[in-house]
């Protein structure tokens, strides 16, 4: 039996106080999710379960920690940070690979009331820059490879006082503001006041691109917990015994509801991977661990059908029992592949940074269509908006704006230092997603598209903004525009078009060497796969760069209205 039982039933009967009262929460009560994946598990008689299963490049690197051990541990980074002049409210960005300080640090700031802002290890100095800057961050902890980027942009930011390095190692004197601590080689911390919390205190950072201006610091506070428990339960059904995989980094979103909040708020045991991508790696890593839940993500199993059937066929997977995938639209084709090789499907589910916990999704009771985004979470209000109107439309298979009522308890509070932008996604009482879909006669929802210029490669947002800016700052660069072009694998990709500088010669030396000035402004995963060099872009009359017929011709798709295009 599923955790949800009758997908029906529940919508029928749903209240979120279902989950407040699993929690012990009542209206007013101190709510702190650093205590609740950790002090309260063991409070629960499961201080020795294994919460976290950690594996570096090799097996043999191999890491076990209890709940017991989470809670000691956050402990002992809660009162470290506190030691060194962090209280609530600050801003504490982790930096790190996907090491266990990261996960367990997570828990020792929330634990203190401060705010946790997970960044991809991957950034740039320049990424880091702009997202350390507007959150205003005051202590970053790292480890000593990445640290020479914060170095770099140091001068830069006032407010950042502290650097503390995991894995300092004595080799070079520490630098401006570092200051090393060793996780493993401190006294465990047996009590720690856990700062008292409440539903509205700020929990976490979440960075994430939009088509204009820098991107958005998503603010999320600990009542949070109440969605990221339930969705947990009744979506991706962790029961008891499972052994569960996240595929994400913490740096994402999907990294902290459901690698995190979800799992060990639920007593689950819980298994990380810090290394790259690789078919046969990951399915060994699920046969040694006997992985019974996996949550990943479009790529990712696009990357796993290219490997080929054989690649499976070498290992034993008959550990797992429930698949799901997030982050950008998953095809048919990927759902049907799963079911031939895992004997089962991978069960979509859609939501966004904004949103904290997942909105549209496929439940365990219920029938996947493939390529189908799934059903209402129990208690959301959802609707498909007319783009004019912001009326809902009732009209099956109508394309129209994804909306919600904003009346989950994961949903943003705000944007960081941006109130503007955040009320901008608020209408007519609706929260508008800025995704397009249509919903079906049985009320499946069926994704069809971004409604702004955002790329979405390999289930990563990209700023078209971030990497035309980084693209204006090299000499020879007059203009640029940058859209998505189609790929099997990541979906979209990120081309870029640009006019060149009067004296500059067009020619693969010069793309490569813009590349290689962009690439130390951005994370890999923003850098175009392209640069296509153009004589002029298309412009509206009032001079603004028209993406759309750049993205239209790399689609081969009708280029639409061009009443606004500039006269030649
Ligand atoms: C896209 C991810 C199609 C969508 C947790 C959304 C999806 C953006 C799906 C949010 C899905 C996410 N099918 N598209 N199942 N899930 N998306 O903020 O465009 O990194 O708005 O959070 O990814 O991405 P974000």
């Amino acid at each position: 039996m599923s955790n949800i039982g009758s997908y029906d039933e529940r919508v029928k009967n749903f209240k979120w106080s279902l989950a407040e009262q699993e929690l012990e929460y009542k209206d007013g009560d101190v709510i702190n999710i650093g205590w609740y994946c950790s002090d309260r598990i063991c409070e629960k008689g499961l201080a020795n379960k294994t919460a976290l299963i950690w594996e570096g490049r090799s097996p043999e690197n191999l890491k076990k920690y209890t709940f017991n051990d989470l809670r000691l541990k956050s402990n002992t980074i809660g009162a470290f940070l506190k030691n060194q002049g962090i209280s609530d409210g600050d801003r504490v960005c982790l930096f790190m690979d996907k090491v266990p300080e990261l996960y367990l640090g997570l828990l020792g700031i929330l634990k203190i009331g401060a705010v946790a802002q997970p960044l991809f290890s991957a950034f740039g100095d320049e990424s880091l820059f702009v997202r350390l800057e507007n959150a205003g961050t005051k202590a970053i902890i790292t480890q000593k490879k990445h640290a020479g980027k914060v170095q770099k942009i140091l001068d830069k930011l006032p407010n950042l006082e502290k650097i503390i390095i995991v894995d300092y190692d004595g080799r070079k004197p520490l630098r401006e503001k570092e200051i090393a601590f060793d996780l493993e080689g401190s006294t465990p911390v047996e009590k720690l006041d856990i700062f008292p919390t409440k539903a509205e205190s700020h929990s976490l950072l979440h960075y994430t691109s939009g088509t204009t201006g820098q991107p958005k610091g998503v603010k999320h506070v600990h009542y949070s917990l109440i969605s990221q428990y339930l969705t947990t339960k009744w979506v991706l059904d962790l029961q008891p015994d499972d052994i569960y995989w996240c595929t994400a980094d913490p740096g994402w979103v999907t990294g902290t509801s459901y690698g995190i909040i979800g799992p060990w708020s639920l007593g689950i045991t819980s298994c990380v991977m810090d290394s790259g991508f690789s078919a046969e790696a990951w399915y060994a890593f699920m046969q040694r661990h006997k992985v019974t839940m996996w949550y990943s993500a479009p790529t990712a199993i696009r990357s796993l059908m290219k490997a080929g059937d054989e690649s499976v066929k070498k290992f034993d997977l008959s550990s797992l029992r429930h698949l799901a995938s997030v982050g950008e639209p998953l095809n048919a084709e990927a759902v049907i592949w799963s079911e031939k090789v895992f004997g089962k499907p991978f069960f979509d589910t859609y939501w966004q940074t904004e949103t904290g916990s997942m909105m549209i999704c496929n439940y365990p009771d219920m029938k996947v269509k493939p390529g189908s985004m799934g059903k209402a979470f129990p208690g959301l209000t959802a609707a498909i908006l007319d783009d004019k109107t912001l009326e809902p439309i009732t009209e099956h298979n109508k394309p129209g704006l994804i909306a919600f009522l904003p009346d989950w308890p994961a949903c943003m509070r705000t944007y960081w230092n941006n109130e503007e932008t955040f009320n901008k996604k608020f209408s007519k009482g609706w929260y508008l997603s800025g995704d397009k879909s249509t919903i079906d006669k049985d009320g499946y929802f069926w994704f069809v598209g971004r409604d702004d210029d955002v790329i979405n490669t390999g289930g990563h947002l990209v700023s078209p903004f971030e990497v035309e800016s980084a693209l204006l700052e090299h000499e020879a660069v007059a203009e640029s525009a940058v859209v998505a072009k189609p790929d099997q694998v990541n979906m979209e990709v990120v081309k870029a078009f640009v006019t060149l500088n009067p004296g500059w010669e067009a020619g693969d030396e010069l793309e490569l060497k813009i590349m290689n000035f962009i690439r130390k402004k951005l994370s890999p995963l923003a850098m175009p796969q392209e640069i296509e060099y153009m004589d002029k872009l298309p412009k509206t009359r009032s001079g603004k760069i028209m993406r759309r017929l750049l993205h239209a011709k790399e689609w081969g798709e009708e280029i639409g209205d061009t009443s606004t295009l500039e006269d030649d």
